[in-house]
């Protein structure tokens, strides 16, 4: 049976006072919250932070972003052992926000993926259709052709140390939430996939719905078969709001 995950995304919110309330607050509800990995992406200059603050609880912690170079002159870059030197364990890569306003390709996202699995964290891969490519009833190729660049670059062995986040780019920060139909219809497309190379991988890949997630709308998003739990944004920011979702993410007990 597949694990379960919630991963909070700051995005770029947050201050030293600010963080320190949030992470405890976090931590506090979480006490006795056991069989959902709990994580947060915070912004790069509160890695010390949560390394001080989180060391030794259950909740981990990581990055939104990961330079694809090992090291060098890449100015404002930060690699991915710098990273695990902050005791990262995980980086989101490829977000829609990236892809779009950075100007991130596909072929970045995979060499990103590759340098994220190097330097000994777990990528958190973000794939997603806009509003538009919706529209054009072309989701699944869209989909298709943002994994089959990571797959082609990194193999299929590099994707049973990842995981997945359907994110359609229409329900990021909009409180528009795809259906629980919508969003399992992408994931089960996501699993067969895989699933075609490798049965194993299909089935044990995890896959996190994003977008206008809320402890409102969680439960039902978590109880769809291909749904894992959830990478969640403005949410994340209220620690009431995201343990909440976190205990949504908790399996039934059959
Ligand atoms: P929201 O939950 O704010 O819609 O953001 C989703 C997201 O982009 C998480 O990475």
């Amino acid at each position: 049976m597949r694990e379960r995950m919630v991963v909070g995304n700051w995005k770029m919110h947050g201050s030293l006072v600010g963080n320190k309330s949030l992470l405890d607050g976090i931590l506090t509800g979480l006490a006795g919250v056991d069989s959902v990995h709990c994580a947060v992406c915070i912004p790069f200059p509160y890695l010390f932070q949560a390394q001080f603050t989180l060391q030794g609880t259950e909740l981990v912690w990581g990055a939104q972003n990961v330079s694809q170079h090992e090291k060098g002159a890449y100015t404002g870059e930060v690699s991915a052992a710098m990273l695990r030197d902050m005791g990262c364990s995980i980086t989101l890569v490829g977000h829609s926000e990236r892809r779009a306003l950075y100007g991130e390709d596909d072929a970045a996202v995979a060499e990103k993926f590759i340098a994220a699995q190097q330097g000994g964290l777990i990528p958190i891969l973000c794939v997603g259709e806009t509003l538009e490519e919706r529209e054009k009833n072309i989701t699944a190729e869209v989909v298709e052709r943002q994994l089959q660049a990571v797959v082609e670059r990194a193999g299929l062995e590099g994707f049973s140390r990842c995981v997945i986040a359907y994110e359609p780019v229409w329900a990021i920060g909009t409180g528009k939430t795809a259906t629980p139909q919508q969003a399992q219809e992408v994931h089960a497309y996501i699993r067969a996939l895989f699933a075609e190379h490798n049965s194993k991988l299909g089935e044990s890949i995890m896959i996190l719905y994003g977008g206008s997630v809320k402890a409102a709308n969680a439960a039902e998003l978590f109880s769809m078969p291909d749904i894992d739990g959830g990478l969640i944004g403005g949410a994340s920011l209220d620690a009431n709001e995201f343990v909440s979702i976190c205990k949504a993410a908790k399996r039934k007990a059959a």
